[in-house]
């Protein structure tokens, strides 16, 4: 089973998440996979309310690392599952970019995540910068590194992302993200803190500029365990579309 996961990010009033739903959930409602819709806080509840007897899951786009306390603005984990959420993303480059995020919080809001059973979905991936300077694989490995420290292998899910993908409509050549997401999978079993755990099962996605056009092969390549989707995920016939995408293995 794929996970397709879809990030709304700052999209959507309640309104219009409920339009979304209302289209999307018929076309998937056939479908195997497991699917995700990472949704903007403001939206979560009265999407849970509906995505009750559906096989839709519902996931936030970030989470603090404290139960409660004197953290404005901040979101806990017992405050999300409190409204049915299941999935978490963490680590986004949009958090890391604009809003300080290092690996030192990601791996906090991780474990944090896990000990409340919320199943988080860690970001990773180079700038266009780092990929011209051939630091790809170097610097995907420091961030897994640092993030996953005292984390649960078997309860993560991690994507792939690179930068100069998310956005731009320039999709990471699907033979380059499979052997990435390969060299992840190989060089993240070898971390101190991942060998002394069974980690054969760790799913791996790719995310930056998913469209219903790379979708079929994308999910052709035998690293790539699905997909974490931005801009395409916001319109419920093109997110039905790679939700239902063409099986080739
Ligand atoms: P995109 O975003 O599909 O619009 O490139 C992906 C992401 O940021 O997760």
């Amino acid at each position: 089973m794929a996970v397709i996961a879809g990030n709304w990010k700052m999209h959507k009033n309640r309104q219009e998440a409920l339009a979304f739903l209302q289209e999307f959930a018929p076309l998937v409602a056939t479908s195997d996979q497991e699917i995700v819709l990472c949704a903007p806080f403001t939206a979560l509840a009265v999407l849970a309310e509906k995505l009750i007897g559906t096989r839709i899951a519902l996931g936030a786009q970030n989470v603090h690392w404290e139960a409660a306390g004197a953290y404005t603005g901040e979101i806990s984990p017992p405050m999300l599952t409190d409204l049915g959420v299941r999935y978490v993303i963490v680590g986004h480059s949009e958090r890391r970019q604009y809003f300080g995020e290092t690996d030192e919080r990601v791996n906090l809001r991780l474990k944090a995540a896990q000990r409340y059973g919320l199943t988080p979905i860690l970001c990773v991936g180079e700038t266009d910068e780092q990929r011209q300077q051939g630091l790809t694989e170097a610097h995907i490995l420091a961030q897994l590194a640092q993030a996953l420290v005292g984390v649960k292998i078997s309860q993560v899910i991690i994507a792939y992302e690179p930068i100069w993908a998310i956005g731009t409509g320039n999709t990471c050549p699907p033979e380059e993200a499979n052997r990435v997401i390969g060299l992840i999978r190989k060089e993240m079993s070898i971390l101190p803190q991942v060998s002394s755990q069974s980690n054969e099962n760790v799913r791996i996605l790719y995310g930056g500029s998913v469209k219903p056009d790379n979708i079929d092969e994308l999910m052709a390549m035998p690293e790539i365990d699905g997909v974490l989707v931005g801009t395409a995920s916001l319109d419920p016939q093109a997110f039905a579309r790679i939700v239902n995408y063409q099986k080739t293995r």
